[in-house]
């Protein structure tokens, strides 16, 4: 009898390796025959360590578990899918996956992220089939046809990238991943690497194809040291079988792919200071033009997607262009895997078509605080993204509806504050975190961030004409810093600072006046 426990860092830091550890030790004293795989998550936080357990109708779960439960669960009969308190059913009946449409996480949580065998059963490495077949323009024309934009926050279309790159002749060209996964409250990529990497690998496979490049380096956030052990041993794995390497699938086509880790700052996941970082250089930004895809990794034309991008492309070259292109509204085609944390009692993964609301994600999927408090504001985007009102909750998640509000989507994050927020210190926060994070190339962000920590101090601290006066000041130095940054750090820390004056003004007033 097959069980499942994830090895997914946060299902481990909620302590399933003790229950996987005590499954085996179980199951050993009572003689039964017990196979434990340890898969990525399902992404149901709040239920982690989420078991399950393999019987002929499927899979069923139990959670959250700890390893004193295990000797209770055994009684209760687990293996036969035995009722107990921590029962949930079957696992694809949980109302909260049932209602998602996983694509690019179809296989997170279902294969053993170890096993190239079970990628290949559940559907992998279809994509690359495929491609193997076609010409490198056609294989753009599918990537740019099925609307995918990239998803590590700034939406470009991933296909005109890549037509860049494909167009500039060079003698080598490279595939790099941007894996420094920064944000705050995100956790999509470090999910999909540690719960299915093969998807990345092959995704990355068919980039080099499309654009003709041979070799790629995926730019590992230091602190995911799981993720580095998964991917490494799915591309020895991919090497091993002949998906990576000098013949691909036996076409005489040539991609090679190695793990970098990073250097610990959040600077280094801006792509171009994430090349000088690769390159063995201090991670500064660098100018551009000239864009990546022209002139990147060592001069040369390279092609640099986030994770999530990277790792929707095999199942748009295997199902179609127009298949992935059905989901969505607008410009907003395709799913967005949308991460749920902060002050929420049901924190996790939730993939949906573009067009969910906030609402229907923090109420619905969320189930509103943690803390049971009303939901006073949600950031998303990550720690450059706007604080979005409770008024504004049924904005959908849709890169134009949010650009509408002064909002990003980003990278899918939604981290939720309750009323007992303080959105004048979120707003010196994102200052603070600017000025610490800065690379220093340019004026506004690095002198700026500074400036706007001392200005919200002084209207935090002072009267209401010191308040004002310095509002004014604050805004003049937003504007500064949006239109005279280098690179997004700088030009984006404005706007939660902007979003909390706009729509919190009375958190700057001090704390005796709003108590009063
Ligand atoms: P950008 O808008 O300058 O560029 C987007 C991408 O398109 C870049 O890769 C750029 O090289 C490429 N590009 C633009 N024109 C092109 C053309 N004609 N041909 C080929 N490629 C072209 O945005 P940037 O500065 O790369 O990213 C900013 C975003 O990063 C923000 O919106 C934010 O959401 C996100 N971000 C994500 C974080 C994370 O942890 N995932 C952390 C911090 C920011
Ligand atoms: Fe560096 Fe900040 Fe300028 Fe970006 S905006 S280049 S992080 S100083």
């Amino acid at each position: 009898i097959t069980v499942y426990v994830p090895r997914d860092a946060s299902a481990l830091s909620l302590g399933a390796e003790g229950v996987a550890k005590a499954i085996a030790s179980e199951a050993a004293k009572r003689n039964a025959d017990v196979r434990v795989v340890r898969n990525g998550s399902r992404g149901l936080y709040w239920l982690e360590p989420m078991v399950e357990v393999e019987t002929p109708d499927g899979r069923v779960a139990y959670g959250p578990v700890q390893a004193n439960d295990v000797a209770g669960l055994f009684d209760a009969d687990l293996l036969h899918a035995g009722k107990h308190k921590l029962s949930l059913g079957p696992t694809e009946d949980i109302p909260w996956l049932k209602s998602q449409q996983r694509l690019t996480f179809v296989r997170v949580g279902i294969v053993d992220p170890r096993s190239l065998d079970d990628y290949r059963a559940h559907g992998g490495y279809r994509g690359l089939d495929a491609a193997l077949k076609m010409e490198p323009a056609a294989i753009v024309q599918a990537v740019a046809d099925s609307g995918l934009r990239g998803r590590g926050g700034a939406a470009f279309p991933a296909g005109i990238k890549w037509k860049t790159c494909l167009d500039a002749s060079a003698d080598q060209k490279y595939i790099v991943c941007n894996a420094d996964e920064g944000d705050s409250g995100t956790f999509a990529d470090r999910m999909i690497m540690e719960g299915d990497p093969f998807v990345l690998i092959e995704g990355m496979t068919i980039a080099g194809l499309a654009v003709g490049a041979t070799h790629g380096y995926i730019y590992l956030r230091v602190e995911y040291p799981h993720a580095q052990r998964a991917l490494e041993a799915a591309i020895g794995a991919a090497q091993a079988a002949g998906y990576l390497g000098d013949n691909l699938g036996g076409s005489g086509k040539t991609f090679h792919l190695e793990v970098r880790m990073a250097a610990g700052a959040y600077i280094c996941g801006e792509e171009t200071s994430l090349l000088e970082s690769l390159e063995g250089k201090r991670g500064q930004v660098r100018f551009k033009p000239p864009l990546p895809a022209i002139q990147g990794l060592f001069g040369k034309p390279t092609v640099i997607n986030n994770v999530i991008t990277l790792a929707t492309v095999p199942i748009i070259l295997d199902r179609g262009a127009a298949f992935y292109r059905d989901f969505g509204t607008g410009r907003s085609r395709g799913t967005l895997p949308i991460q749920l944390a902060g002050n929420i009692k049901r924190p996790g993964l939730v993939e949906r078509a573009f067009g969910v609301t906030l609402r229907e994600l923090i109420e619905g999927y969320g189930g509103g605080t943690a803390s049971g408090r009303p939901v006073r504001a949600v950031q998303v985007g990550g720690p450059l993204g706007a604080y979005i009102p409770v008024s504004r909750l049924d904005t959908p998640i849709d890169y134009e509806a949010f650009a509408a509000i002064s909002g990003m989507v980003g990278h899918g994050g939604v981290v939720v504050f309750d009323d007992t927020v303080d959105m004048a210190a979120q707003a010196r926060f994102a200052m603070e975190f600017c000025a610490i994070e800065s690379c220093g190339k340019c004026t506004p962000c690095r002198v700026g961030s500074t400036r706007g920590v001392e200005v919200i101090d002084r209207m935090v601290a002072g009267s209401i004409a010191e308040r004002e006066r310095n509002e004014v000041l604050l805004r003049d130095l937003c504007q500064t810093m949006l239109a005279g940054s280098l690179c997004a750090l700088g030009g984006m820390a404005p706007y939660p600072v902007l979003s909390a004056l706009d729509h919190f003004s009375e958190d700057f007033a001090g704390t005796p006046q709003r108590a009063a």
